[in-house]
């Protein structure tokens, strides 16, 4: 148990001891302190409990203080100020707990005592459409927070919530017919390039040209009623996407099931069925609606939801409510997570607001859209290409590596090294393309980033390379002693003893993981890992700066090459959560 949770435990207790039993549960407002001065934590619970207890704060804390007992972890507590608690770690808990984590594959974070079944939507990108860089934030941020929760203990269901259905096929398959009929019929005929041409040309013709429209409007629901041929087209036109998709996501390491919104067409009928049957659907302009509560067009009439046209199909918004409903009713989830762009937060509003009346959504299960903000160029506008085009994925994956692999060669030859070229290959892939994740999730997700290589690349600076770089000067520090971290572990009869400041420092901060990976599971914003790996690494570097390891006298010799085998092994940890590989060497 992280000190925080311990200390908190401690607190309750004395609470009830002290003031009574329905004091139970409240908050001691436990936080660290930015001053060594005043210990490791502080405690302002004092203050908030004045006004309920009618007392000073100062002798609210001192009978706190008197009830609590922390001494098996604490030195005594001391009060403050106006009443502020000042708790500061024992030097002999925080040995022992480095110890702990030294010895435990999970750092000493034990799995959380009640797991879930959480669903996590991300990636979603649409069939005949290329992924682009708002479909790579929701990848990386979304495999990130599945990473995160499966390492508590959760069962995670990573769906890919694919757009394969709609108009768009109809459109397409009718275009495909009238100029490129083998394309329907044979597997490989296209690749994913032209079909997004074809696409773009389809939609022109679409706009432009009714009896193209009404055409394709009747290829809809041949695919909807399983005409043979619309479906086989529907299939291989999926499935070159699909191979596309999947090409990005093995480069990425990305894991995901693939669930499209057509799984979910047959029970698009029994939705707007169910919703009539309680009343909550109506009919306006020949569609099927919903009536919102809380959202008012200009003239302060409610806002429908449409759940079917006036043609009779379907849109988004009934998928999204299929699919939530089967989440719930057959994969029994407990909690639901949608990693998409903040363009539809008042979709998933709405889409949630529907399904909690018709009682799909229930207060025992959490809902919730996680979004993010725009990915902008370096010109602070949408990312764009020098001609002005979309940006493909591939290519900026792949700019990334070239660029890595430019600093790295450049690197090599300033230090006089020569390495091989699968070596140097190896290392610009791993740079590169954590770069790009890192560069993603190191941001508070909701705002805006700006896209800039030369920013992601760095090596200094909350940067992968950065981190990177830490991990690879710690591998060399066990070669250059001849030291193999694992066995030196299993001969473990040596104790880490914490004397230089800047190892208190960093051992306090290493114990810290546990909260922050618990602040991530709950909150869905990585960008704290990121900072919390960033600030290990400086940590790191300081006390690597103040005390020498290699060439320091034993006990102490052991004790900081433990230290730093222990900052490794956090470090790959949390990198790991959030998709990126270690490199021993770069
Ligand atoms: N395909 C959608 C898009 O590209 C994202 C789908 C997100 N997930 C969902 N359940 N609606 O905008």
């Amino acid at each position: 148990m992280s000190a925080i949770a311990l200390l908190a435990e401690h607190f309750d207790r004395a609470l009830i001891a002290a003031f009574g039993s329905e004091f139970a549960g409240t908050d001691p407002l436990l936080a660290a302190t930015n001053n060594p001065k005043f210990g490791d934590y502080q405690a302002n619970l004092a203050m908030s409990l004045a006004k309920r207890l009618q007392q000073k704060p100062r002798d609210i804390a001192t009978q706190i203080i008197a009830a609590i007992d922390v001494s098996d972890f604490c030195d005594p507590p001391e009060i403050a100020g106006p009443g502020f608690i000042n708790l500061r770690l024992k030097t002999s808990y925080l040995e022992a707990q480095l110890q702990q984590m030294l010895t435990d594959d999970r750092l000493g974070i034990p799995p959380v005592a009640q797991p879930q079944t959480i669903v996590v939507d991300f990636s979603s990108p649409n069939i005949a459409k290329e992924m682009h860089v708002g479909h790579l934030r929701s990848t990386i941020i979304g495999d990130a927070i599945a990473r995160v929760l499966e390492f508590q203990g959760h069962t995670v269901l990573r769906l890919n919530h694919v757009g394969d259905w709609g108009t768009q096929f109809g459109m397409l398959i009718t275009y495909l017919r009238e100029v490129y009929p083998d394309a329907l019929t044979q597997a490989d005929a296209l690749d994913i390039g032209d079909l997004v041409t074809f696409y773009k040309q389809a939609k022109v013709r679409f706009d432009d040209d009714e009896a193209f429209k009404e055409a394709s409007r009747q290829a809809v629901v041949g695919l909807q009623t399983g005409d043979r041929e619309a479906r086989q087209a529907w299939t291989l036109l999926c499935d070159q996407s699909r191979r596309e998709f999947q090409k990005i996501y093995d480069q990425l390491d990305i894991r995901l099931e693939e669930r499209g919104e057509s799984f979910y067409n047959n029970d698009l009928a029994s939705v707007v069925q169910d919703l009539d049957t309680l009343g909550l659907l109506q009919e306006d302009n020949g569609a099927q609606c919903v009536f919102l509560d809380g959202y008012t067009n200009k003239d302060g009439n409610p806002l429908p939801l449409i759940v079917q046209k006036s043609n009779g199909g379907y849109n988004y918004a009934t998928t999204d409510l299929a699919a939530l409903r089967y989440r719930i009713t057959t994969d029994r989830a407990d909690r639901v997570i949608y990693v998409v762009d903040v363009g539809q937060s008042s979709h998933f509003e709405q889409v949630f607001q529907v399904a909690r009346r018709a009682g799909w959504l229930t207060d025992a299960v959490e809902a919730q859209h996680v979004p993010f903000g725009l990915v902008q160029g370096e010109d602070g506008k949408k990312l764009k290409t020098r001609a002005g085009d979309t940006v493909r994925l591939r290519d900026l994956l792949e700019e990334a590596i070239d660029r890595a692999k430019a600093d790295i060669t450049q690197r090599l030859a300033s230090e006089d090294r020569t390495e091989p070229q699968d070596f140097i290959d190896h290392v610009a892939t791993v740079v590169g393309l954590s770069s790009v994740k890192y560069a993603d999730l190191s941001q508070n997700r909701t705002s805006n980033y700006i896209f800039s290589y030369d920013k992601m690349l760095a090596m200094q600076g909350n940067t992968a390379p950065y981190l990177l770089y830490v991990y690879a000067r710690i591998a060399s520090i066990g070669r250059k002693g001849g030291i193999d971290f694992s066995a030196f572990l299993s001969a473990i009869n040596t104790v880490v003893i914490l004397t230089e400041p800047t190892e208190f420092v960093l051992a306090k901060h290493l114990l810290g993981l546990e909260d922050v990976i618990n602040t991530v599971a709950t909150e869905l914003l990585p960008n704290r890992l990121c900072q919390y790996l960033f600030e290990l690494s400086q940590k790191f570097n300081q006390f690597y700066d103040q005390c020498s390891v290699l060439q320091a006298e034993e006990p102490q010799r052991t004790s900081r090459l433990q230290l730093c085998y222990l900052t490794a092994k956090t470090l790959r940890q949390g990198l790991s959560l959030l998709g990126i590989t270690v490199l021993q060497r770069m």
